[in-house]
């Protein structure tokens, strides 16, 4: 019987931590936005067995011969069996590409997982609700990182800024006038297992010590949404800037990252941090419009790989 014609395309956003990463983990409050101008893209077409080709990623093989630990095959399993027929199998080709970069802190693997499951329920008639994405795309995080918060999967499917506490509903953030972010890339690849496993070694090695930080950090977040709500481009600069020794003291920045918050700052950002899992990865800064080409131009000579632009409002 000949196949029906299909082509299905969906999408997923980066992400950004605008405050509370790593502390999230341990049950305090972070916010995050989704950056619409990255992101993954999968596409389905009819074929004869499942294929996965992942150009970016440098592979192209059958599911069949995916790896255990596989997320996008993971992805790929847990819509099938959520929603097709009983013993149906996948027959399609599923290409995944991506702008956001890899292992860099912008929720790339949460994107592709999200951009996945929407492309296999849609093959299979089925538009789903950000919250069923998320919880799907979760399964695959905790592939990725182990013990994920459940933010990122949170803030790529929702596709809204996100208040986000572990277990509890997410909260659409309320935003007062205009934030304007700067988003560096250090180009240093830095997988967030390795950072949220050295912090949970170091935190059961010194428990009082890591949970006044993460309360810190949870603090730090509450004021944060607040400053967004009132429009307190100022104060949330300073809250920046405070979150960024905190997870300077959780030991997950580095030189680099150190340097490149200094010298936006220094160029006139109200405030800048890493943002993700840290020791490289990315870093964001808030910037008021007319401050914004200066700290461009001072990140790129001091060699920040790429700069892109987001604004919360
Ligand atoms: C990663 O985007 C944020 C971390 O807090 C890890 C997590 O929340 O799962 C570092």
């Amino acid at each position: 019987m000949p196949t029906a014609y299909f082509t299905i395309i969906t999408h997923a956003p980066g992400k950004i931590i605008l405050l509370g990463e790593h502390a999230v983990v341990y049950g305090q409050p972070a916010l995050a936005v989704p950056v619409s101008q990255l992101r993954a893209t999968a596409m389905l077409v009819p074929a004869p067995q499942c294929i996965i080709d992942a150009p970016d990623l440098r592979r192209r093989y059958p599911l069949s011969a995916a790896l255990p630990d596989d997320p996008i095959a993971a992805a790929i399993r847990l819509t099938w069996n959520r929603y097709a027929p009983a013993g149906k199998a996948p027959h399609f080709e599923l290409t995944l590409t991506s702008t956001i970069p890899i292992a860099s802190g912008l929720g790339s693997g949460a994107a592709m997982s999200a951009a996945v499951v929407r492309a296999v329920a849609g093959r299979l008639g089925h538009v789903l609700e950000p919250a069923e994405v998320s919880a799907l795309v979760f399964e695959t995080e905790k592939i990725l990182h182990g013990t994920p918060s459940g933010i990122d999967n949170t803030v790529v499917a929702f596709e809204q800024p996100m208040w986000f506490i572990s277990g509890q509903p997410p909260q659409p953030v309320t935003v007062s006038g205009a934030f304007h972010f700067l988003i560096g890339d250090t180009g240093q690849p830095s997988p967030t297992k390795i950072t949220v496993g050295d912090v949970r070694r170091a935190w059961q090695a010194n428990p009082a010590r890591y949970e006044t930080l993460f309360a810190e950090i949870g603090a730090c977040v509450t004021q944060g949404r607040a400053a967004l709500s009132i429009g307190d481009h100022y104060g949330l600069g300073m809250l920046m800037n405070l979150n960024h020794s905190l997870l300077q003291a959780l030991d997950v920045s580095n030189n680099t990252l150190d340097t490149l918050t200094q010298v936006a700052r220094d160029a006139g950002a109200l405030g800048a941090k890493l943002s993700g899992g840290g020791r490289g990865g990315n870093l964001i800064a808030l910037v008021e419009e007319a401050a914004a080409e200066r700290v461009r131009a001072a990140w790129r000579a001091a060699g920040v790989r790429a700069i892109h632009a987001t604004t919360l409002e």
